[in-house]
């Protein structure tokens, strides 16, 4: 017995970490969590409940309340569940953007949600992403990337997302909600967006999605296969 092979994915908003840890976690077989859903979820639902906030000890009561389900089974286009609903396209809303990191600066919800995604990676094969994997999650993790671009090429690519999902928006106004939940994410004292020591860095700006897949499929054959 023993656990199978687990890969960390972080970086900034918009790198490009879930496209391709999904298209990676789809080539090997694995399953692909997105952490960054989770937190997601928890804004969404404090928002809908108009729970405030900058109130950990409410957030946190409502966290304990809340079935988060990442379901991977589908790896094309993984469902996120939140108490058994699909709430996948509401997590990408403008409101739950300006509110997420917020949430995701606590150390309470942090430590829970941590909780949550080691339990969920511990049978292995499987492909986490998010800010903190590499660093704090899965230290241990067989393999770890860490994925950048520069400003603008990520606010271009969330730009096309959103009009192609229907969510009108601005490039500006976006590099500038970027930016800032960079900002808040980098700067915060737990669990902040940081590349691990023994992760590989690369910088897609310049690069097609299957470019990168295909690299981050070679280095994983050669590291943990061989
Ligand atoms: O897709 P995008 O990169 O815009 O964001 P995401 O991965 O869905 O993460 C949304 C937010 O959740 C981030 O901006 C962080 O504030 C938080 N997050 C986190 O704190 N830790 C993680 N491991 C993943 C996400
Ligand atoms: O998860 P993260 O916020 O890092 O990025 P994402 O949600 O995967 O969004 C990245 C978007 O840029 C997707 O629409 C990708 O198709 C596109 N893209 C990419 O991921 N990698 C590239 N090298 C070029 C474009």
């Amino acid at each position: 017995w023993g656990q199978g092979p687990v890969v960390a994915v972080d970086g900034p908003a918009g790198a490009g970490k879930s496209t391709a840890a999904r298209r990676m976690a789809e080539r090997l077989g694995f399953l692909y969590l997105d952490s960054g859903a989770m937190y997601r979820a928890l804004a969404l639902k404090a928002l809908q409940h108009g729970v405030d906030l900058r109130d950990e000890t409410q957030l946190l009561h409502l966290l304990d309340m809340t079935r988060i389900e990442l379901d991977g089974a589908g790896h094309q286009k993984p469902l996120v569940l939140v108490d058994g609903q699909d709430v996948t396209r509401l997590l990408r809303s403008p409101e739950v953007n300006a509110s997420v990191s917020v949430v995701a600066g606590f150390p309470r919800i942090r430590e829970e949600m941590v909780r949550r995604q080691r339990e969920m990676s511990r049978a292995g094969h499987v492909i986490m992403d998010g800010r903190d994997i590499g660093t704090y999650v899965l230290p241990s993790a067989d393999l770890k990337f860490y994925l950048t671009a520069s400003l603008e090429a990520r606010a271009q690519r969330r730009l096309q997302d959103l009009t192609g999902m229907g969510f009108p928006a601005d490039l500006a106004e976006l590099a500038e909600e970027i930016r800032h939940r960079d900002a808040l994410d980098s700067e915060r004292a737990v669990g902040p967006l940081k590349q691990a020591p023994d992760a590989i860095y690369i910088d897609t700006t310049d690069m097609e999605v299957d470019h990168v897949v295909d690299m981050m499929l070679s280095i994983y054959r050669q590291r943990v296969e061989s």
